[in-house]
Parts: structure tokens; C-alpha cells; sequence
């Protein structure tokens, strides 16, 4: 068969290594070639495509991004888009089937594709981790490491000058990366979208880590808004996508939290920094692996498939299984983690 790759929504630490581990799984076991189809949907919908040869996938698994580019695509939309057009451009190139590697958003388009007739096998990318149908999503652990080691730096900072260190991490809708690095990093303060905390809290977890001589940190998601005070926190309109404009949370806590305590306090937002650069081992790991079942699936004709991993087996789930629900913080981990904070 030739197979076409996309990448599809933001990027991810671990793409690569998908795009790796499909390519040499697909021709080793199967005899299948490849090729790229550039910047997610759209490469498909305007058929434009890079061969992807054995030797253009080596060494990449280590290397962030992805090498055949992003975008947020809509395949549905322009005069190329939809499935009847897609399918005469798939054959148009010779491509028998698609693996797309996305989100939500990504997923949603590829099952609708699929329930058209279009041959796509699905895997999950999100730092979020937020894919319900998955245990972890590649990227998040990357996300993670890259969160605590910044916080780990923010807090010799902070110690020196007595201050109180925010750290703004992402998480639109869900806070797993702040849960995580926060734990990770010894935060006073945890802030996630799925808890409603007031700013009164707020200053008291920060007011006792100050009273214990310690320098407070807190680490807030991106799309967190405090209890009772949202029309001081508000969005800053929204983005070329249509969504809530982000990225400024963590500069307003630390506002709020000086004016009330009267200590010190500064804020970081780690941004992109927590996308980019060289993924973790395990992100390699289960990034080449999900590459791999995704082709065996494909080889299975198993169409409208996510792989995914449960436990420590990769399993396949239908697309529909990523999209019933965000897979939120659960308040017991909050409450587990709330026991750390002060
Ligand atoms: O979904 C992944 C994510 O990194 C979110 O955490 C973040 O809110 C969003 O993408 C940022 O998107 P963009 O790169 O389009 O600004």
C-alpha cells in the first residue's frame, strides 16, 4: 500500500518519532511506502506530498516539531475540501489510506472522512493529555519535564529575593501538565480549569508558605479563572481560531496575590518553550510505538481506528471513543494534591 502521514493541530514533542515508527514498521513487515502530505489536512486536501524513503525518517525520533509541517486546516472548508474531492486526490497520488495524527479537532474531521468512506487510521497527539480513549498522549511528559525544570529554576530565583514565583503552564481546558509539574516541583499552589478555588485561598496557601521562610510557588493553568472574581480575570478576546485569547493569567495572579499579601511576586508564562525542542525517552517510546500499531491497523483495514494505550498494551479504539469527553483532572487527584499545597 502507499500511505499517507499527517500532522494535524499544534505540535507536539514525539511527531516525529510517530512518522518514524510507522515508516519503518511499514516497510519492514509490509513492503509498504510512504509519503508525507504537508502541514496536516492540507497537504491532503491540495495534494501536496513529500516521499518519506527509509532514509528520510532516520535519526528524526529524537528531533522536535515534525517534519512535515502543521497546520489547523479545516478539510472540510475551500474548493479542494471534502470527502468527494479527497478521495479523487488520494487517487489522483496513488494513496491508499491515511494516518492522521491529531487531537480533538484532527480525530473529529478523520472520523467524518471515514464515515464518507475514506481509508484513515487515527492516533492521538495532545501535551494536554486530555484524549479521553488514551492513558497518556506523547508530548506530555516532554510538557511535564520541561514545566518542573523551569519551576525547580524559578524557585532558587524566588528563595534569593523572598518573592512569590508564578509559573503559567498550559492547559486550556484541563490542568494535567500544572497537576503534574506542580507536584513534581514542590508547588504551594496548584490552579487547574476543573477547580474552583478563590483568590482568598489563593493568598492563604501563599501566606503560609511565606510565614514558613519559604519562597511561594504557585503554578496556574493557562485557562484557570479564580472563584468569584472573573470579571477582573477575563480573556483577552480571541485568536486567529475563534478561541479565548490565553497568556495572561499567570501576570494578573501575581498582581493579585502581591496586592493582597504584600509580597513580592512575578510571573512566567512557559508558553511554547513547553511544545518545543527534543522529546523525552517515554515520549519516543510511545510515540514509535503508536507509529507502529497505526500501521499494523492500516494493514488490518481497520478504518476509522484510533490506537491508543491502555495500561501498557497498545490497543485500537473508533474514533468516536476520543470524542464523548474531555478526560478531565478528577477532583480526587486535586484533593490528593491539595494535601501538598500551603
Ligand atoms: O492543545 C495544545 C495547546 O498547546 C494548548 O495547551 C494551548 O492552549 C494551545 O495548544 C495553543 O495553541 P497555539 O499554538 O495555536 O497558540
Amino acid at each position: 500500500m502507499r500511505i499517507g502521514i499527517l500532522t494535524s493541530g499544534g505540535d507536539c514533542p514525539g511527531l516525529n518519532a510517530v512518522i518514524r515508527g510507522a515508516v519503518l514498521n511499514g516497510i519492514k513487515t509490509y513492503g509498504h511506502e510512504f509519503v508525507g502530505l504537508r502541514d496536516g489536512w492540507r497537504g491532503l486536501v491540495e495534494g501536496d506530498v513529500m516521499e518519506l524513503p527509509r532514509a528520510e525518517v532516520r535519526g528524526i525520533s529524537k528531533q522536535g516539531g515534525t517534519i512535515i509541517g502543521t497546520s489547523r486546516t479545516n478539510p472540510f472548508e475551500g474548493e479542494r475540501g471534502g470527502p468527494e474531492n479527497i478521495s479523487r486526490t488520494m487517487a489522483e497520488l496513488g494513496i491508499d489510506a491515511v494516518i492522521a495524527i491529531g487531537g480533538e479537532g484532527t480525530l473529529a474531521a478523520a472520523k467524518r472522512l471515514t464515515d464518507a468512506g475514506l481509508n484513515i487510521v487515527g492516533v492521538p497527539k495532545t501535551i494536554d493529555n486530555d484524549l479521553d480513549a488514551t492513558d497518556y498522549t506523547f508530548g506530555f511528559d516532554t510538557a511535564v519535564s520541561i514545566a518542573t525544570e523551569a519551576m525547580d529554576r524559578l524557585r532558587t530565583t524566588g528563595e534569593s529575593h523572598h518573592r512569590c514565583m508564578v509559573a503559567e503552564v498550559m492547559g486550556r481546558n484541563v490542568g494535567w501538565i500544572a497537576l503534574h509539574s506542580g507536584m513534581a516541583a514542590g508547588a504551594h499552589a496548584i490552579l487547574i480549569p476543573e477547580q474552583s478555588v478563590t483568590m482568598e485561598q489563593v493568598n492563604e496557601w501563599v501566606g503560609q508558605a511565606a510565614e514558613r521562610g519559604r519562597a511561594p510557588l504557585v503554578v496556574v493553568a493557562e485557562g484557570w479563572i479564580p472563584d468569584g472574581a472573573e470579571e477582573a480575570f477575563s480573556t483577552r478576546g480571541l485568536d486567529s481560531f475563534g478561541r479565548p485569547r490565553l497568556g495572561g493569567v499567570g501576570e494578573q495572579l501575581a498582581e493579585s496575590i502581591e496586592a493582597a499579601t504584600g509580597i513580592e511576586s512575578r510571573a512566567t508564562v512557559l508558553g511554547h518553550i513547553q511544545r518545543g525542542g527534543v522529546p523525552t525517552a517515554f515520549d519516543r517510546t510511545l510515540a514509535t510505538r503508536l507509529g507502529m500499531a497505526a500501521v499494523d491497523a492500516v494493514s488490518d483495514e481497520a478504518w476509522g481506528m484510533m490506537v491508543s494505550l491502555r495500561g501498557t498494551s497498545v490497543i485500537r479504539v473508533p474514533f468516536q471513543a476520543a470524542l464523548n469527553n474531555l478526560k478531565r483532572v478528577p477532583p480526587k487527584r486535586y484533593e490528593e494534591a491539595a494535601i501538598l499545597f500551603g
